[in-house]
């Protein structure tokens, strides 16, 4: 029996296989964040003289490439990203997702729009029916809190601010329990709509394009 850590190491080295596909020299990988994502990053450290460099979804993730030796560039500056590896807190099999769990799920976003194709990677624990049990994060600018609480409880949520936490855009997170997501794509639309909302954890309108999830007979892959 696979831990759950073994699982997320094989979703990662899939990942890798898309790297060495695409690595060229004017190659940018773009790079998400958290535990799944960190296996990622490590395995990708063997490519970092293939590609012209990465971009990070975080300063967590910019931090673990630059201790790889791995470029780390500004988004900016970059022309080509045929790829954004990532991992996501909730999977369904449209591959629409819920993510950041780990708080980055704005500069996620934003990568990951850049890029040709989103590679989410996970253990199949991740694969729902239904988003939602996992509670929907929504990065919030700090003066709009309230507000947006208020307005988060008309459409069905509770939610809770994330204690002690700032987002690497000085903002803080709303965690939204209870909300049920039957038209995912709907609901990140209204969420997104709302004054000081940044952005919600929903990637619905433009969800993953390929989900490696690894299972204990080996990964799945979802197109
Ligand atoms: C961070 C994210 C992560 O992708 C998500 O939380 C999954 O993390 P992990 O791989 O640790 O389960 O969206 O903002």
């Amino acid at each position: 029996m696979l831990s759950q850590q073994e699982l997320k190491q094989q979703a990662a080295d899939a990942a890798l296989a898309f790297v060495a596909e695409v690595a060229a020299p004017d190659a940018v990988i773009g790079v998400g964040t958290g535990s799944t994502a960190d296996l990622f990053i490590d395995g990708l450290a063997a490519y970092k003289d293939r590609i012209l460099g990465t971009v990070a979804s975080s300063e967590r993730s910019a931090a673990r490439l630059a201790g790889h030796g791995i470029r780390v560039l500004d988004l900016n500056d970059v022309a080509w990203m045929p790829i954004y590896v990532d991992g996501a807190d909730e999977i369904d099999d449209h591959l629409h997702m819920i993510k950041g769990g780990g708080g980055a799920l704005t500069r996620e976003k934003i990568v990951a729009s850049v890029a040709e194709r989103f590679i989410c990677i996970a253990d199949e624990s991740k694969l729902v029916a239904e988003l939602g049990a996992f509670p929907l994060p929504i990065e919030v600018i700090p003066m709009a809190r309230e507000a947006v609480a208020r307005a988060l409880r008309l459409l069905g949520g509770q939610p809770r601010l994330r204690e002690d936490f700032v987002t690497d855009n000085g903002n803080v997170i709303l965690d939204v329990h209870g909300m049920r997501i039957a038209e995912p794509q709907g609901l990140e639309k209204v969420v997104n709509d709302l004054p000081g909302v940044v952005t919600c954890g929903l990637f619905a309108l433009h969800g993953a394009d390929v989900a490696l999830l690894a299972t204990q007979a080996g990964v799945r892959r979802l197109d």
